[in-house]
């Protein structure tokens, strides 16, 4: 394996440096091209002593693997924090003062804003505590403890128990295990399954919830460059927001109280003022969300040609129709923004996924490895992982189309057609009507009519109409057909969007809210005579009768060979580097900053300045405006101590690892100190999901020294910059 050679040659490259000073050039190509063997990632931050700690010394980390976690002492662990489930943040001050991004932010500092404060627009800024602003139902999660407890999870599972027995014993032995391990009554624990369920690990951990916000920038800083620079480099958005923590009076986790007193952390990060460069060794330390990263070639190829194809062209056809309203009608412009960029997020990564899989080969790659696995298994003669690979390519050409057939459910019901997704409300509530009776009933129509206060608000007949026609012909057109219900099949779309728009209620809030009052048997009725109502209950019966049922019995087996394949990968090749796949747990990936080649003759440096914001500047643009008040400080280059040379760096690259749930997860430099906030990856290289390649995988971060800049020269917000510990540790 090319990778044991490159190990190897690592090794023994690490031993040769330590004799002799690396001064020239050739030794330095040298470097590059070793330490990608070794980069690429997200390991559990408990088991990094050893191969990962020697690793990260060889990519210039000082820190051994107990600075980073340590359950007896303080650590870099304890000023990691999962941001309210979805992104992570970090504690910079001893006032548990929290940095996270902006658009994790983004709902809370919405939620505070109004015509006459608009936050989003302008910004906000805490001068003191008093006028921090509390967020209700926010929780962040401290992460205490960390064991492994696969003993105790597979106790009493034999061979001879079948899928579901053993599936179900390891459930409850879940359960036992969190009910009983040893922590504190505020504490709370619970055990995620890695290496695709073959090790179990418990964490312990602390959940605050009086999170209230302290600072972020303008939309125009925050959210620079919006939908058109997402998922690319170079970058130039300064996408930061600040909390803070409060705790009781025992420093313990409670409810909101104009009592409680910012939390004291076990650490906090120091943040270093000293800035990157090329080669500089970086921790990203955060909570990625999920990735696939063993999958078997038949199951990429899967993905690449028919799964994103399918849902890049739904969504393409749906955010180009809401485009030319948004364009038109500056009203629809502000109902649409929010939709438009979280469909367009997606839409754009798998567009990037596609060619970066083709680009990088990873399908034959993969193919490679899976034809020396299949000669290691036969030479061996492991019998039990010689099926394997043919039971993927069995399962994979099963579950295709119903594969298929989900996703178009998920993105034209579900996702994007929005008359069609108020009408599976609907639908729910008749389902929880027939299974619970009218209490059930009640209960879901109460969270249902809420749910569509916030949907009406921003809905438009007039988008979406033409959104519906375009979906769902082209679902009629492309999904298979043994999962098309029969009122898709030779339908005049055109005519049936003109009956269904004219005649439905469910195209507006008033209507909605007419035929859902009454007591529950009217309701039904009602809701089965409206247009629109008839026609999503025959695809909403299709998912629930045909699609999920095939679907989950199909991917149930698919985990169970994942599930071996995983565990003989790593049987067959043991010195090659195996990480679990992310699962939303704490996770550290180490690299380097690094810039890079996108295409053949271009290359890439690895920081943007602020003469590149500039450089953007369209005045008045939603996505590229400026403030007057930022080309004020770049004109008189007031950096102030947060400059380098005359120039303010605003984001940097590296090869760390990330995904989605990385954002807002500290960069941390090889001394522990804070030096970026991870935002987000460049283009070329979002297919590390599933093929990490560190010639072209980059995170982008922000530096964080245009953070301190921004709250210092922009804000004024002095008060924040003296809560921190500001550090100079290249010059030490
Ligand atoms: N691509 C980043 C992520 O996946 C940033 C998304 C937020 N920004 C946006 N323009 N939608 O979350
Ligand atoms: N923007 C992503 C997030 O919200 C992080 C970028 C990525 O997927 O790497 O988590």
């Amino acid at each position: 394996m090319k990778y044991i050679k490159i190990y190897l040659l690592l090794t023994l490259f690490i031993i040769s440096c330590k004799t002799k000073q690396v001064t020239n050039e050739v030794d330095n190509i040298q470097q590059v091209v070793d330490t990608r063997s070794i980069q690429g990632g997200m390991w559990i931050p408990s088991l990094l002593e050893g191969v990962n700690e020697q690793e990260m010394t060889a990519l210039g980390s000082k820190m051994t693997a107990a600075d980073i976690y340590d359950v007896n002492n303080s650590s870099l662990k304890d000023a990691i924090v999962h941001f309210n489930g979805g992104c992570t943040s970090e504690i910079i001050s001893p006032k548990g003062l929290l940095l996270t991004n902006h658009h994790c932010g983004y709902g809370a500092i919405q939620s505070h804003s109004s015509v006459e404060h608009d936050y989003l627009e302008n910004g906000f800024w805490a001068m003191n505590m008093d006028e921090e602003l509390p967020n209700p139902g926010m929780v962040v999660t401290f992460i205490k403890r960390i064991d492994d407890v696969t003993t105790q999870v597979f106790e009493g599972v034999t061979d001879e128990m079948n899928e579901a027995e053993k599936q179900s014993l390891i459930d409850q032995n879940i359960n036992k295990v969190t009910k009983t391990i040893q922590k504190e009554a505020w504490q709370e624990a619970n055990v995620k399954s890695f290496y695709g369920g073959n090790q179990y690990i418990a964490f312990v951990t602390e959940v605050f919830k009086d999170i209230r916000l302290v600072g972020a920038p303008p939309s125009s800083i925050g959210k620079f460059g919006a939908d058109t620079d997402n998922w690319m480099w170079p970058r130039h958005t300064g996408d930061f927001s600040m909390f803070r923590i409060y705790a009781d009076a025992n420093n313990r986790p409670a409810e909101y109280s104009k009592e409680n007193v910012p939390y004291a952390p076990v650490h906090y990060l120091p943040v270093s003022l000293d800035g990157v460069e090329e080669g500089d060794f970086t921790l990203v330390f955060g909570f990625p969300g999920r990735t696939n990263e063993y999958l078997p070639a038949v199951a990429v190829e899967q993905i690449v040609e028919v799964l994103n194809p399918a849902k890049i062209k739904v969504r393409d056809n749906a955010l180009k129709i809401m485009d030319s309203y948004m364009r038109k009608d500056p009203s629809i412009k502000i109902k649409y923004a929010s939709k438009y960029a979280s469909t367009a997020n997606y839409w754009k990564k798998w567009i990037g996924e596609n060619q970066g899989i083709q680009k990088s080969n990873a399908i034959q790659k993969k193919r490679n490895l899976e034809n020396e696995f299949s000669k290691i298994v036969n030479e061996k003669d492991l019998v039990a992982y010689q099926p394997l690979l043919a039971e993927f390519e069995n399962l994979y050409k099963e579950i295709q189309d119903v594969s298929l057939a989900r996703d178009y459910w998920v993105e034209v019901v579900y996702r994007n057609v929005e008359l069609l997704g108020v009408t599976f409300a609907a639908y729910q509530l008749e389902q929880a009507y027939l299974r619970g009776g009218d209490a059930a009933f009640e209960r879901v129509r109460t969270g249902i009519l809420n749910e569509f206060k916030g949907i009406y608000k921003d809905y438009s007949v007039e988008v979406d109409k033409p959104v519906f026609e375009s979906l769902v012909s082209l679902y009629a057109k492309e999904c298979p057909i043994t999962y098309l219900p029969q009122n898709m099949q030779n339908v005049d779309f055109t005519a049936l969007t003109n009956n269904v728009y004219e005649t439905s209620k469910f195209t507006s809030f008033e209507g909605a809210e007419e035929l859902l009052s009454g007591t529950a048997a009217e309701v039904i009725k009602k809701i089965n005579e409206d247009s629109a109502f008839v026609f999503g209950k025959e695809l909403n019966n299709m998912f629930y009768q045909a699609i999920e049922p095939k679907f989950q019995d199909l991917n149930l087996q698919i985990v169970a060979v994942q599930k071996e394949y995983m565990k003989a990968l790593m049987e067959v090749f043991p010195n090659e580097r195996f990480f679990p796949d992310a699962n939303s747990t704490l996770r550290v990936t180490y690299g380097q900053v690094r810039g890079y080649e996108p295409k053949d003759g271009m290359r890439y440096e690895n920081t943007t300045y602020l003469e590149g914001v500039l450089e953007k500047y369209v005045p008045g643009d939603y996505e590229f405006d400026v403030s007057q008040k930022l080309i004020d400080l770049f004109n008189s280059k007031d950096f102030g101590p947060y400059g380098e040379n005359g120039k303010m760096p605003v984001n940097f690259i590296g090869t760390n690892h990330t995904t989605g749930g990385n954002s807002g997860s500290p960069a941390i430099d090889a001394y522990g100190n804070l030096i970026g906030l991870n935002f987000d990856r460049v283009w070329e290289g979002t297919m590390s999901d599933m093929n990490y390649d560190p010639d072209i995988c980059r995170n982008i971060m922000v530096d964080i020294r245009y953070v301190l800049f921004i709250i210092d020269k922009y804000a004024g917000a002095k008060n924040l910059i003296e809560e921190m510990t500001l550090v100079n540790p290249k010059s030490k």
